[in-house]
């Protein structure tokens, strides 16, 4: 999606906007836009296409100015085009803005504007707000007493004595602006009416603030201002801030000033970097062991109750709920599909998975009896914070787990757990899943264990084995050697991958929670390789999707849970009869078999198997797009924090 970038300071901004939008690729985006102030007048470079095409723009190397605004864009209203690129500007050319979110009120906004005089140059939603600001600005301007001594009307006066007497003014206005506006917005606004100054808003779109002696940063995510500070402000909805090269002031709607904390964000400047690997994605499948054995940290010791500390959660509360709903979108909704069945087996609680942007208008039956767990690595998608709203509106309690400290989500829940994933950069979302994946385990266990299940033997599959809290801690802890094993030797899915670039469309299957992974591989190879594929449960395939079954086809089967072992072979001599050449990822010994490929995988508890036979699929995904020439960490149309519906 959209990313915003800004500067004030003492260096060449026109750099540090472009190295911001550069670190802001992987968002998503089809246009980009830098606007700076020199000599009272706001340049603007901006064209559809990529960040580095900038560079090449009449006038770019001429640019000098010490602070500035810029912005990619990813088209919702109006197609890819210099006119529709952000930065915008009003018609008088007094503000200039860069705006990410959606103004749902758009249309009505452009009407009335146009009724009192104003043009409209772009299709986007975005232009209404610098013309908004100038419509308020002038009537403000207008009240002041000194106005009438003035001889020239503001457009004509930059730079004009007392800026602070502006500033409040250009403030006042945004404020009023943002009034008006219905839907989501993150703006920087910069004028030549308070020069070295920018001002920013935001509500349902995210913001933050990088300071350092001297020069502030304004961005839309973390780690595009990694390699700049690590001390940061985190801007809440309806929060306004003026910054200047050594000051920020924060302002709520009331125009009441007030202080905030500053956030120390340790996440280190390389983690956003590739290190030597061709692409993110590889680099952050190679980090799993890494982020995996992050997120278990100190949570979980084998011969020790977990420890979550920080999650006020207790053992009363989770005796009198009755349902457990977990909400997220993409992967991190396949996540929660593991995490249901964690969930339901340790602490026999119900649990339903929904799919954010359906449960946020379906009306779900929630009350102070339900909790609700949201999955969100970005912590910014906008359908998980809309369906969290919903819930603390109808009483339920509701947790975030999140990767990004502070993010929007973390704000709005009752309580938050983190996983430690470290900043993920690639589209596709590999690390932050396992992560989540480990985190649901040990969550599920710190519950069982309130719950008072610690010595119960607990049924995990259907031939009624029976395990401990403690077989599962073990194998927790296990996890981070055994994705290094599998990460070792990758030759049999390269070689795979090899014979299947050229399919069309594939068939991932599994039993159980096998068939959660089976959903996750398939989104993977999909939206990186525009690979056509399908998940399904085994045994639904003759229920129908049987048909599509072909000579040649690909089919890569998951096959973890001994319980299951036996279905799932007969489902896969089902296709293989049907002339489809096979995959199948296994933890167990499965000997005479007429499979195509057999990929081994270290064995470990079925309920956690995800997180080891999640990474041939991954990596699966990953070669077929090289092999296909593809760009693996930005795929078309994506983006990798969805901030709009
Ligand atoms: C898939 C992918 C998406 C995200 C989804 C939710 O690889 O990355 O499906 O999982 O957009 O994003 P977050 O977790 O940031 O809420």
């Amino acid at each position: 999606m959209c990313g915003i970038i800004g500067y004030v300071g003492n260096k060449k901004a026109s750099n540090i906007l472009i190295n911001g939008l550069l670190a802001l690729e992987y968002r998503g985006y089809d246009s980009a836009g830098i606007a700076t102030l020199e000599n009272n007048e706001i340049k603007i470079m901006k064209d559809k296409g990529r960040v580095r095409n900038i560079l090449d723009l009449d006038g770019y190397k001429e640019l000098q100015g010490t602070y500035g605004i810029a912005h990619t864009r990813w088209a919702t209203h109006g197609k890819p085009s210099k006119e529709n690129s952000h930065p915008h500007m009003d018609n008088s050319n007094t503000f200039t803005v860069v705006h990410n979110g959606i103004i749902e009120n758009y249309n009505e906004l452009r009407s009335f504007l146009t009724d009192n005089g104003y043009t409209f140059y772009s299709q986007t939603d975005t232009e209404v707000i610098p013309n908004l600001i100038h419509y308020y600005f002038k009537k403000i301007d207008q009240e002041d007493t000194d106005y009438n001594n003035k001889t020239n009307s503001f457009e004509n006066k930059t730079n004009v004595g007392n800026e602070n007497n502006y500033k409040d003014k250009v403030l006042e206005a945004v404020v009023k602006a943002t009034n008006d506006l219905k839907g989501s917005y993150a703006i920087e606004v910069i004028s030549p009416l308070i020069p070295d100054t920018i001002i920013v808003a935001r509500k349902d779109s995210p913001l933050v603030i990088g300071t350092k002696s001297d020069e502030n940063y304004v961005a839309s995510d973390i780690p595009a201002l990694l390699t700049y500070t690590k001390d940061f402000y985190l801007l809440d909805d309806n929060e306004f801030a003026i910054i200047t090269n050594d000051s920020i002031s924060f302002y709520n709607k009331d125009l009441e000033k007030y202080t905030k904390e500053i956030k120390n964000i340790e996440w280190d400047a390389s983690s956003a970097e590739k290190n030597g690997y061709d692409d993110f994605m590889l680099k952050e499948i190679f980090e799993q062991p890494n982020s995996v054995r992050e997120t278990i940290g100190s949570r979980l010791k084998l011969n020790e109750a977990c420890n979550f500390d920080d999650l006020e959660i207790t053992s009363e509360y989770l005796k009198s709920i009755n349902k457990i709903f977990i909400v997220a979108c993409g992967t991190a909704m396949h996540a929660g599909l593991v995490g249901k069945v964690l969930l339901e087996k340790l602490c026999k609680i119900p649990v339903e998975v929904d799919i954010a942007s359906e449960f946020r208008y379906r009306d779900p039956i929630i009350d102070d009896k339900t909790l609700c767990i949201y999955v969100s690595q970005s912590g910014e998608t906008a359908d998980t914070i809309a369906a969290l709203k919903l819930a603390k509106s109808k009483c339920a309690k509701t947790l975030a787990i999140s990767n990004v400290i502070g993010s929007s989500i973390t704000r709005e829940a009752d309580y938050t757990i983190y996983t430690h994933a470290g900043p993920e950069i690639a589209v596709a979302s590999t690390k932050a899943y396992t992560s989540q994946v480990v985190l649901f385990a040990i969550l599920a266990i710190h519950f069982s264990e309130l719950l008072g299940y610690d010595n119960t033997d607990i049924t995990i599959n259907p031939d009624g084995k029976t395990i401990k809290l403690y077989d599962i801690k073990k194998d927790i802890l296990e996890l981070p050697k055994k994705i290094s094993m599998i990460l070792e030797d990758t030759s049999l899915i390269k070689k795979f991958a090899d014979e299947a670039y050229t399919q069309k469309d594939m068939f991932f299957l599994g039993r159980g929670v096998d068939q959660t992974v089976a959903l996750e591989g398939s989104l993977k190879l999909k939206e990186i390789s525009y690979i056509h594929s399908e998940a399904y449960a085994s045994g639904e395939l003759k229920h129908g999707p049987i048909a599509l079954i072909e000579n040649g086809i690909h089919v890569i089967s998951i096959l973890t849970d001994p319980s299951l072992a036996k279905k799932s072979i007969s489902n896969i001599q089902e296709v293989i009869t049907r002339g489809a050449k096979t995959m199948v990822i296994t933890n167990q010994d499965l000997e005479n078999t007429n499979f195509d490929y057999i990929y081994k995988i270290p064995e470990t508890n079925p309920l956690i198997s995800p997180i080891l036979s999640v990474i041939p699929l991954q990596l699966l995904a990953y070669y077929i797009s090289k092999n296909k020439g593809l760009d693996v960490d930005k795929p078309r149309n994506l983006a990798k924090s969805v901030t709009v519906e």
